[in-house]
This record gives C-alpha cells, sequence and structure tokens, in this order.
C-alpha cells in the first residue's frame, strides 16, 4: 500500500427531511447567495424546502448554472458577488451547480486577469475561497464529498478539472427523496458516472490493498443489485438511498487511499463533451470498455479478479478472465439502457479520435497510472468506440 494523507472535512446530513436542517450550520448574520441550475429544483420542490428553511435569512440567488457548468456564467455569479459583498455560498442542484460554485468559491478571492487559465488550466494553489455547502440533488459525482470540479470553457472548446482543499463543502445535505424527479437518462448518468469513479481507482495494477478492494468492489455490486430496483420503481426510498451513498462513497476518495488511480477514460470523455455536447455518464461509458481492452494487460489482475469475485466467473487464465469482465461491465451498461458506442449518439468514431489525438499531442498529455495512453493510444481507443 502506498503512503497517504487523508482528510475530508465535509458534514454529511443524510436522509427524509434533512433540508429543513440548513439553518443549524449557516451563519444567520452571514450574506448568503443561493446558486441553482437550470430550474429544475423549482419544478420539484426543493427550491421552496430550501426558501422556507432559510426564512429570514439574508438569501441572495443566482441561477442558470448550465450541466458541464461553463466559466463564462461563473464569472456572473463572481461579479454579482464582489457588488453584494456575499458571504457564504449553497449551491443547490446537481454536480454541475456544485462543481460551478466551487469554481465560483475560488475565483472570487481571485485577483488574476483570467481565473479559468490559472486556476483550471494551469492549476495554481488556491490560497482562499469563499465558504460553501451543498442542496446536492443527483447522485453522481461525489462532488459533495470532494474537493474536486470540472469547468469547461465556451470559447475554447475545454473541458478540464480542478482540486483545492479549500473547495471542500463545509457541509452536503443528501435527501434522496429529491431524487424522486430525476429524468430517466439523468439517473443512468449516475449510476455509470458512479461506477467508472470506481474503477478508476480500482482499476489498476495491485499494490496490496484487499480493504479498499473490497470496499470497491462492494460499490459496484450494490450499484449492480439497485440499478434495476431504480429503473422498476423510481420512487423506492431505500433504493434512492443505496444509489446516493453509493455515489458519494465512489467519489469522497475513501477506496483511492494507498492505490494507484487511473483517469484515463474521465479526460477522454471530458473531451468527447466538450467537442460534442455529449453528457458526462454517455462520454464514460463509451470510452471505458475500449479503454479496459487497450490496457487489458497492465491491468489483468484486477480485471480479472474482478471478473471472479463481482461477476461470478471461473476463468482461472488472467487475460481470459479480464476480457470477461469487461464484456459484463459493457453488458450491464446496456442492461440498464446505457448506449456504449459514439455511432449511437450519432458521432463519427474516426473524426472523434483524430480531433481528441491532435490535441492531447498538442498538451503531449499522457493519461492513466503508468502515463501509457498516450494521444496515439486513445486514437486506437476512439476509434474502436
Ligand atoms: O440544471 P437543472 O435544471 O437543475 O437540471 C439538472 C440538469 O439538467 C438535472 N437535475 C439535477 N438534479 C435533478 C435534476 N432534474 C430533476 N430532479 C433532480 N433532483 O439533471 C441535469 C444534469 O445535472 P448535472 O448537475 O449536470 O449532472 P451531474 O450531477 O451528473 O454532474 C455532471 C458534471 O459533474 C462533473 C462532470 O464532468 C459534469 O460536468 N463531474 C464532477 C466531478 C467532481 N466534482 O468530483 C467528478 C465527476 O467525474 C464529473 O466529472
Ligand atoms: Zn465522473
Amino acid at each position: 500500500m502506498y503512503n497517504f494523507n487523508f482528510c475530508c472535512p465535509t458534514r454529511v446530513i443524510f436522509g427524509k427531511g434533512s433540508i429543513a436542517e440548513l439553518p443549524k450550520y449557516i451563519d444567520k448574520n452571514k450574506k448568503v447567495l443561493m446558486i441553482y441550475g437550470g430550474g429544475s429544483i423549482k419544478r420539484n420542490g426543493v427550491y421552496d424546502q430550501v426558501k422556507k428553511a432559510l426564512e429570514g435569512y439574508n438569501l441572495y440567488e443566482f441561477g442558470g448554472i448550465e450541466p458541464n457548468p461553463k466559466y463564462e456564467t461563473c464569472m456572473k455569479a463572481v461579479e454579482l458577488i464582489k457588488r453584494e459583498g456575499i458571504e457564504f455560498l449553497l449551491a443547490v442542484g446537481g454536480g454541475s451547480t456544485l462543481d460551478g460554485t466551487k469554481f465560483i468559491a475560488a475565483a472570487s478571492k481571485y485577483e488574476g486577469e483570467d481565473a479559468y487559465n490559472d486556476i483550471v488550466v494551469n492549476g495554481i494553489e488556491i490560497k482562499e475561497a469563499l465558504p460553501l455547502a451543498d442542496v446536492i440533488t443527483l447522485p453522481a459525482t461525489g462532488s459533495e464529498m470532494n474537493s474536486g470540479a470540472v469547468i469547461s470553457r465556451l470559447s475554447t472548446d475545454e473541458k478540464l478539472p480542478f482540486n483545492s482543499e479549500k473547495v471542500f463543502p463545509q457541509f452536503s445535505i443528501i435527501d434522496p427523496e429529491v431524487t424522486y424527479s430525476l429524468p430517466l437518462r439523468q439517473t443512468l448518468n449516475g449510476i455509470v458516472d458512479t461506477f467508472v469513479h470506481v474503477m478508476e481507482q480500482y482499476c489498476t495494477y495491485d499494490v496490496n490493498t484487499p480493504l479498499q478492494d473490497d470496499w470497491a468492489i462492494g460499490i459496484m455490486r450494490t450499484l449492480i443489485k439497485e440499478a434495476p430496483k431504480v429503473l422498476a420503481n423510481p420512487t423506492d426510498y431505500d433504493t434512492r438511498a443505496n444509489i446516493f451513498w453509493c455515489a458519494t462513497c465512489g467519489l469522497n476518495n475513501w477506496i483511492s487511499q494507498g492505490v494507484a488511480q487511473d483517469w484515463a477514460t474521465h479526460m477522454i470523455g471530458h473531451e468527447l463533451t466538450a467537442f460534442y455536447g455529449i453528457d458526462h455518464g454517455q462520454s464514460l461509458a463509451i470510452v471505458e470498455p475500449r479503454l479496459l481492452k487497450n490496457q487489458k494487460v497492465t491491468k489483468s489482475k484486477k480485471l480479472a479478479k474482478l471478473a471472479r469475485e463481482l461477476f461470478g466467473f471461473n476463468e482461472s487464465v488472467d487475460l481470459k478472465a479480464a476480457d470477461l469482465a469487461i464484456d459484463a461491465i459493457e453488458k450491464f451498461y446496456n442492461s440498464i439502457g446505457v448506449k456504449t458506442r459514439l455511432a449511437d449518439y450519432e458521432i463519427d468514431a474516426q473524426e472523434a479520435a483524430e480531433r481528441v489525438r491532435d490535441r492531447f499531442k498538442a498538451r503531449n498529455t499522457h493519461l492513466g497510472e503508468k502515463g501509457a495512453v498516450d494521444a496515439d493510444a486513445t486514437y486506437e481507443i476512439l476509434r474502436n468506440c
């Protein structure tokens, strides 16, 4: 096991009716900005619940954060914050709203010329950020319990992550009941995103971490069991609760301590979203099976363990078992109705492969736990998607 240094300062308030607890955790003397997305919270009653809980607060609002949050939109919130002297940010929505809020928190305290270039592209150390918290409404990103965010820039077709301890939410409210209103497509995106997060942390090379491996496999096993249940009964509380906790634990960095991590599927998927606008979860479902095939030899031990312990195959030859695991993952996605080919989304594989290869060549990109996924490997992977 590798050395590690772990801290997650986020309080999690989980369960039915938990939005009503907001005032316990936000100082009434602070100017609070509630940040939300395209309006789902107004249709499903979450907005009303938050307003009621924060009655008597000096509450400002900023709506319109889009899926795959845009730098250009976030900077409008920064202007409002500076103008009004906002002191606390409350994200109410999915991972995009929360990620946007994390960026806004950092950009509000940043004095440089181009916050996107400095914070996101060049990853400068963030010295200060506004305090933030969230009411998370979509189980997928794990953003509610981590310090990462992914921000897109319209003017350059970029979609890149940044990370800073300063943007951990102070607390996250997770009420699984708010997910009853999710469109099917977003429920599925969240299941795939969570599955792939776990794979990015589990499926590398073995450094003797049986506990982390078992936790990871436990999350994947739970997703495979709960996914058909949520499709059959979208308002079953226990199913929604189990899926949400899988999503949070899938990327709160608990399973990644002491292990090698991959993240190549995500970085290639981000390019597909940046160029073609497809959903994050969809991009992952397309890339992951082909990337795993491409990297099968170095990942064979972990893939074989997955074949045997998660999918129940008896195959004793690791490389053969690895193939079985990869096929079983893709079958799982397809079984819940997630399509796994670029053509299914009307994207030309050859064109996508060339565009992403050229961009990775220009950036000298090397992805994956061994840096083996370079521009040429990415080209091969995407051509086969
Ligand atoms: O914008 P509104 O109107 O709120 O609607 C949203 C949006 O259209 C809707 N929605 C959210 N909660 C709902 C709901 N509709 C009905 N009922 C609810 N309870 O769902 C749509 C998608 O929302 P979005 O926030 O974009 O989805 P998600 O949570 O999947 O976030 C995706 C973004 O997170 C990034 C992705 O790259 C992408 O930009 N990621 C962030 C990570 C992190 N911070 O750690 C890690 C992930 O790998 C991921 O990359
Ligand atoms: Zn993701």
